[in-house]
């Protein structure tokens, strides 16, 4: 199969489109053929991208850990999928990835892929959709009446973050540039901040929670726009690697969760949810999207792995 590999080490990473075998499925693991995956910018600079789970040097990893796609084969004593069905999920970070012909994961990692969506649009949808969900719910612990700020509205997490959080009746507020001002409202954001013009926290000062998806400088100064009692929740890839205890402690990595794509597959296709794709990539031309993601819309990139 065909697969893109990581080589080099962090801060010094290529990536070649190499010729290896398809992985077979152990006991409890499924085979899927993807379709489609998507590009999530900082992969390359993820701890899991250069560490197995025991801390060894990780060499030739395929990246690109989401993927909506149909099983191909179902490893021995393995339960609630079958040949054929159409799914989408995010593997483990340890696995090697879905930026390939075909990628191994496991049924709770998995759901039945949204119907009234192609595969290409499914492959946006579970790391963003998951993260949005988890550091909304989980860690934020949000509810209807309560008011949220989202830094980076207009990116793959922030695109599903507002619409989940308008849906649960939340006031949101939210940090996008220029361009992206319209974007955000039409995704359900009562009040759009530009931050090339604005300092969010001499607008903001009463959020409940803010969810912080771009790290640094933005995570310090959103103490600043919670209410006394309010939380931030920080997922940016900058927070994985400080030692400033407050920013670790706000900092969490998205998992794997088979009811929550499940959730999310319903309300995408009850109309509520809708996943953007701000463009799509053939494999061919994935390395570059993938070592210099340029985005010129909102949304995620796409990369499609399978013409159908
Ligand atoms: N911890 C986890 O589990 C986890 C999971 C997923 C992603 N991540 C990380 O989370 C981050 C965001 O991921 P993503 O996929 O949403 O990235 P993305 O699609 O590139 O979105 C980032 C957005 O941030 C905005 N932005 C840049 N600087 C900003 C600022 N100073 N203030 C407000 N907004 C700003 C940009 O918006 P404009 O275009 O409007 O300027 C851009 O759309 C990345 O670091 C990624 O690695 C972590």
């Amino acid at each position: 199969m065909k697969a893109i590999r990581i080589y080099g080490s962090s801060g010094h990473a290529t990536v070649s489109l190499d010729e290896i075998a398809v992985p077979n499925p152990a006991t409890g693991e499924i085979l899927i053929r993807v379709h489609a995956t998507a590009v999530t910018p900082g992969e390359l600079e993820w701890s899991t991208t250069w560490q197995t789970q025991k801390g060894a040097p990780r060499v030739h990893a395929i990246p690109l850990h989401e993927f909506s796609g149909v099983v191909e084969q179902v490893g021995p004593n393995t339960e609630g999928f079958k040949k054929g069905d159409a799914v989408y999920g995010l593997n483990s970070w340890f696995s090697d990835g879905a930026a390939a012909d075909f990628c191994l994961t496991t049924p709770v990692e998995i759901a039945a892929k949204p119907a009234k969506i192609d595969h290409v649009q499914a492959a946006v949808v579970p790391i963003s959709g998951l993260t949005a969900w988890q550091a909304l719910f989980d860690h934020g612990k949000l509810t209807g009446t309560q008011k949220v700020l989202i830094h980076g509205g207009a990116g793959g997490v922030g695109s599903f973050a507002i619409q989940l959080a308008a849906w649960t009746g939340a006031f949101v507020a939210t940090t996008v540039s220029t361009a992206n001002i319209e974007f955000a409202r039409s995704l359900g954001a009562a009040e759009v901040i530009d931050y090339h013009k604005t300092r969010f926290e001499d607008q903001v000062r009463d959020a409940d929670l803010v969810l912080d998806l771009v790290g640094g400088d933005t995570f310090h100064r959103s103490l600043h726009a919670i209410k006394q009692g309010g939380k931030v929740v920080t997922i940016a890839t900058s927070s994985e690697s400080t030692d400033d205890p407050k920013v670790k402690a706000a900092f969490f990595i998205v998992e794997p969760s088979r009811p929550q794509l499940t959730e999310l597959a319903r309300l995408i296709d009850t109309g509520i949810l809708r996943p953007i794709v701000s463009e799509v990539v053939p494999m061919a031309n994935a390395a570059k999207a993938f070592l210099s993601p340029k985005k010129t819309a909102p949304g995620k990139v796409a990369l499609r792995v399978l013409t159908e």
